[in-house]
C-alpha cells in the first residue's frame, strides 16, 4: 500500500502553511477588522470587498451530493492546471524527481513539469491510441513520483480500459493522476468510485467542459484525505474568487440543464463523425469520447488556413507525436457544425 508521507517532498513535510485571517477567525461577527480589507464596499453591487472562503466549503458540499465524495476528498483549484502544477510542487523534487507522461496528450502536464524542473518520461500510445502499459513500467525507477493518464485523453479523444488503468494503479507506488477533464461526454465509468481503494490515486475534473464554466476556472481534484490535505496546505489561500464561487453555487443545481447539453453534444458529435468521414480528403476520424474530434486530413496545415480565411478556428494538431496531418475540432453549436461542413465540403 503506498505510503503518500514517503513520496512527499521533505520541504513540504516540513513546512508551516500560510493561516489567513479566514482561517483564524471562522465564527460568527459583525465586524471584521482582521483581513486588511476595504471595509466601505466595493464599486460594484456585491460583497466582493470580503476575501472569499478559502476552503470553498458550500461549492465542495454540493459537488459531493453531486459526485458522492465526501467533502475532505474534494480539492478545488484556479482550473485542474492550478491542481497539476501544485502536485508537482508537492511531490516532485525539482533537478531530481521524474514523472511519466502518455503522449500524444495534454501539453500542460509537460509544461508545468518544466515549470518545476521535472524530468519528463514519455511512454508513447500505441498507434491505435492506447497505453504501452510494458513502456510505463520500463521508464519507472525510484524517482519516479507521478504517472498522468489523461482520459479520455486529449487530442486523441479516446478513453482507455478500465482494466489498463487499473494495472498501473496495482503496480506502482507513486501517485497515479487520472485527468477525466472530458469524463461526462464519455462510455467509460469515473474513477471516482474506486478512490477509497487507491490512497496514490487523483482524480482530476473540470468545470470548463461539460459544465460550460471555462471562463471561471474552477478545477476538482479527487484524492484520499491525506493528498486532499497537503494540496489544501500549499495552495494560495484564496485561490477561488468570491464572483467565480458564487456562480458555481449558482450553476451547480442546473445539473439537468448541464445533461441536456452534454446528450445534445454527444449527439451533435456522432453525427458530425458521419458527415467528416465523407470527405474524400478526410483519412480517418478516430473514436471520440469527448467533446471534439481528431481528424486525419491531407495536407492538413492548409485546410487549417483554409478554415481560418473563413473565421473558423480548429487546433492543428500536425506536430504532436503519432498526429501528423491531424486537426482536433470541438464540437461546436449546430450552426457552427453546418458552417464547418460547408467549408470542408468546398475544398478542392
Ligand atoms: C485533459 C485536460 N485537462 C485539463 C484541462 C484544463 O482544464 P481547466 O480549464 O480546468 O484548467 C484541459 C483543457 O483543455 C484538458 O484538455
Amino acid at each position: 500500500m503506498p505510503d503518500i508521507n514517503l513520496l512527499l517532498r521533505d520541504n513540504i513535510k516540513k513546512l508551516v502553511p500560510y493561516a489567513s485571517a479566514r482561517d483564524e477567525f471562522s465564527g460568527t461577527a459583525s465586524i471584521f477588522l482582521d483581513a486588511n480589507e476595504n471595509s466601505l464596499g466595493s464599486p460594484i453591487p456585491g460583497q466582493y470587498n470580503r476575501y472569499p472562503d478559502p476552503h470553498q466549503l458550500k461549492i465542495k458540499e454540493l459537488l459531493s451530493g453531486i459526485k458522492g465524495v465526501p467533502v475532505e476528498n474534494i480539492f478545488l483549484g484556479n482550473g485542474s492546471d492550478e491542481c497539476i502544477d501544485l502536485l508537482f510542487r508537492a511531490f516532485c523534487n525539482p533537478g531530481k524527481d521524474n514523472m511519466i507522461i502518455n503522449p500524444p496528450t495534454y501539453g500542460m502536464y509537460e509544461v508545468s513539469a518544466h515549470v518545476n524542473d521535472v524530468e519528463v518520461r514519455k511512454a508513447m500510445l500505441t498507434e491505435d491510441f492506447q497505453l504501452n502499459l510494458e513502456n510505463i513500467e520500463s521508464l519507472v525507477d525510484e524517482q519516479t513520483k507521478i504517472i498522468w493518464i489523461c482520459s479520455p485523453n486529449n487530442p486523441t479523444g479516446n478513453a482507455f480500459p478500465h482494466q489498463q488503468i487499473e494495472m498501473v494503479l496495482n503496480n506502482f507506488d507513486g501517485l497515479v493522476v487520472i485527468d477525466e477533464a472530458y469524463i461526462n461526454f464519455s462510455r467509460q465509468q469515473s474513477f471516482i468510485k474506486e478512490l477509497t481503494e487507491y490512497p496514490n490515486l487523483v482524480i482530476l475534473q473540470t468545470l470548463s467542459k461539460a459544465w460550460g464554466l471555462a471562463g471561471l476556472r474552477v478545477g476538482m481534484a479527487f484524492a484520499s484525505e491525506a493528498i486532499v490535505h497537503i494540496l489544501n496546505k500549499i495552495k494560495p489561500p484564496y485561490n477561488i474568487g468570491q464572483a467565480a464561487q458564487e456562480l458555481v453555487i449558482r450553476a451547480l443545481s442546473q445539473t439537468s440543464q448541464v445533461n441536456e447539453m452534454i446528450r445534445e453534444i454527444v449527439s451533435m458529435r456522432s453525427s458530425l463523425e458521419l458527415e467528416i468521414r465523407k470527405f474524400p480528403a478526410v483519412k480517418k476520424v478516430y473514436p471520440s469520447d469527448a467533446n471534439f474530434l481528431l481528424v486525419k486530413i491531407d495536407h492538413a496545415r492548409k485546410v487549417y488556413e483554409v478554415l481560418l480565411n473563413q473565421g473558423i478556428v480548429v487546433r492543428d494538431r500536425s506536430n504532436a507525436e503519432l498526429c501528423k496531418d491531424c486537426l482536433r475540432i470541438t464540437v461546436g453549436k449546430k450552426e457552427e457544425n453546418e458552417k464547418l461542413l460547408q467549408a470542408l465540403g468546398a475544398l478542392e
